[in-house]
């Protein structure tokens, strides 16, 4: 298959590069820029992108262009700081700006056709610039091809030996076209063939799977999340009877899901599934603990302990299969991409065991989310998975602010239901927010229901857009949907007199409540 090879240089913005080019039905996978040669040449890529980075290539201790890159006599697109390398490097001058150009631009194409930009059929474009250092002079070679006010130089290019580079930002959701430079440069100028689609990543993946595993037995824990659901499928397609799902129902699942994962999985899709009521024992452990980092440990702890026991029980399983995701890995990675400040540690439940004697399965490595959701869509996976909103892995316990308690938990989960019942029967559960759910908070307050007086629990409902979950917005609901809600909670849920609707971005506050 042909590929792409992405080097980072640092960026903020290198995950979205690897995603248009996705995107563009053109495989690729991102290494840090001084990855050896020989594990980036193993892809046997047919160019290279070089993404933007914080430094400046006069900075000390700058990353640079590593030679090989240049050797291969491959195109090679250079964004932002990657162009500067390339002037750098080819014999043109970039120098430091006294004043950095960040945000919308709108640039001019000039000079000759080029396969990058011509058949945008546009002279202008409104663009995302963010840079201090720019390209002064052009190598020998090169062609100016596009200009902005601020940017003489704005795009470069040796149509010649397929050397481009631009100084804006092409993956950013700012950038009009942006998506179709990318495909342009990887399918036009590289000759990428763009067959990399779902299909043909499930006959990979089976094939790979079949090939490691042999006639071993395989474990996996199932959660009814996206990730654990494709990759259990994936696994159970390619060695059938081999996988049995271990699903652990912790009791801090939203209603009617533990039977649904049951439903889905052994009855509809056939797969052996071992379903674990360990309800009880995670109240038990929870039972006094207020502080949201220490629900945490002890969840994401206790999980460990029931899967294994559970694990154990079908004795000789030697792999585990897991949902890992190309985000994953490529953040565990990098240096730079450790030292991100820690708010809420984010236990995946469902997680790896550190001392489990696994050997790992995890065929959904080099995917992105949405990417994993088209191969479960492919492999039949239902919609109400596929399409399912992100949930943590700590469950209803860091949505009920305070002590877990039996009684708190019914509560929330009836008031929960609720709320994503009329989200859905609105048809916003997709699209208009990217995660919804109720929230249980420490206080009582009075209220008056026919002539008595109550004083009764809290629920506040929180529905967020969000691109990456990193920053969100509060979703602007109808209030409509919201008066319905809020009737239907007080109305059906006997323990809750108020309901109020949070209206508070990240940053300042997070998704979740704890
Ligand atoms: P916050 O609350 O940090 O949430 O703005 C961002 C996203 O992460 C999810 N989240 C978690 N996921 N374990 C998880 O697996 C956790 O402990 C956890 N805490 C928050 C949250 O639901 C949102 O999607």
């Amino acid at each position: 298959m042909d590929s792409i090879a992405i080097l980072d240089f640092g960026s903020q913005y290198t995950q979205l590069i690897a995603r248009r080019v996705r995107e563009a039905h053109v495989y690729c996978e991102l290494f840090p820029w001084d990855t050896p040669p020989e594990t980036v040449l193993a892809l046997e890529p047919r160019g290279f992108i070089l993404s933007g980075g914080p430094a400046s290539v006069y900075a000390p201790g700058a990353p640079h262009l590593p030679d090989y890159v240049l050797a291969q006599g491959m195109p090679v697109l250079g964004i932002c700081y990657g162009m500067h390398l390339l002037a750098r490097r080819l014999g043109g001058r970039v120098v430091s700006a006294i004043k950095r150009e960040y945000g919308p631009a709108e640039i001019e194409f000039v000079g000759p056709d080029n396969p990058l930009f011509t058949d945008l059929q546009s002279p202008k474009l409104n663009v995302w610039m963010s840079h201090g250092d720019s390209v002064e002079a052009l190598p020998p070679g090169f062609e100016v091809l596009a200009r902005s006010t601020n940017s003489p130089l704005a795009a470069m290019g040796d149509l010649e030996r397929g050397f481009y580079g631009i100084q804006f930002h092409p993956e950013v959701a700012h950038t009009d076209r942006g998506a179709e430079i990318l495909n342009r440069f990887a399918v036009e100028v590289c000759g990428c063939a763009p067959d990399w689609t779902a299909a043909a990543f499930i006959e990979q993946a089976v094939a790979a799977m079949r090939d490691q595993v042999g006639d071993g037995q395989v474990v996996c824990g199932l959660s009814g999340g996206v990730d654990s659901s494709v990759t259990a499928m994936l696994v159970h397609r390619a060695v059938g009877d081999q996988l049995t799902c271990v699903f652990v129902n912790t009791g801090l699942l939203r209603r009617g899901e533990p039977e649904q994962v049951v439903r889905t999985f052994r009855e509809r899709l056939g797969m052996r599934l071992v379903s674990v009521d360990a309800t009880e024992e995670f109240l038990g452990v929870l039972s006094g603990v207020t502080d949201p980092e220490e629900k945490r440990n002890i969840i994401g702890e206790r999980f460990i302990r029931v899967f294994e026991r559970e694990a154990q029980k079908l004795g000789d399983a030697r792999f585990l299969a897991q949902g890992t995701l190309y985000p994953d890995v490529i953040e565990s990675r990098g240096p730079e991409r450790q030292t991100a400040a820690r708010i809420k540690t984010h236990h995946n439940v469902g997680g790896l065991p550190d001392d489990m004697s696994f050997e790992l399965v995890e065929p959904l490595r080099y995917l992105f989310k949405d990417e994993a959701r088209s191969v479960g869509e492919s492999l039949g996976l239902p919609a109400e998975i596929v399409w399912r909103q992100p949930f943590p892995g700590p469950g209803l316990a860091v949505r009920i602010v305070g002590e877990v308690t039996w009684e708190r938990l019914r509560t929330l989960q009836a008031a929960d239901a609720i709320f994503l019942e009329e989200l859905n029967a609105a048809g916003l559960l997709r699209g208009a927010t990217q995660q919804a759910f109720a929230a249980l908070l420490p206080v009582r307050s009075v209220g008056v229901m026919g002539d008595e007086r109550t004083y009764r629990h809290t629920i506040a409902l929180r529905a967020v857009m969000t691109e990456d979950f990193m920053t969100a917005d509060w979703a602007r609901l109808d209030h409509g949907l919201l008066a319905r809600v809020s009737n239907r909670i007080v109305n059906e849920v006997p323990e809750v007199n108020r309901v109020v609707y949070d209206i508070t971005s990240k940053p300042p506050a997070t998704i979740e409540w704890e």
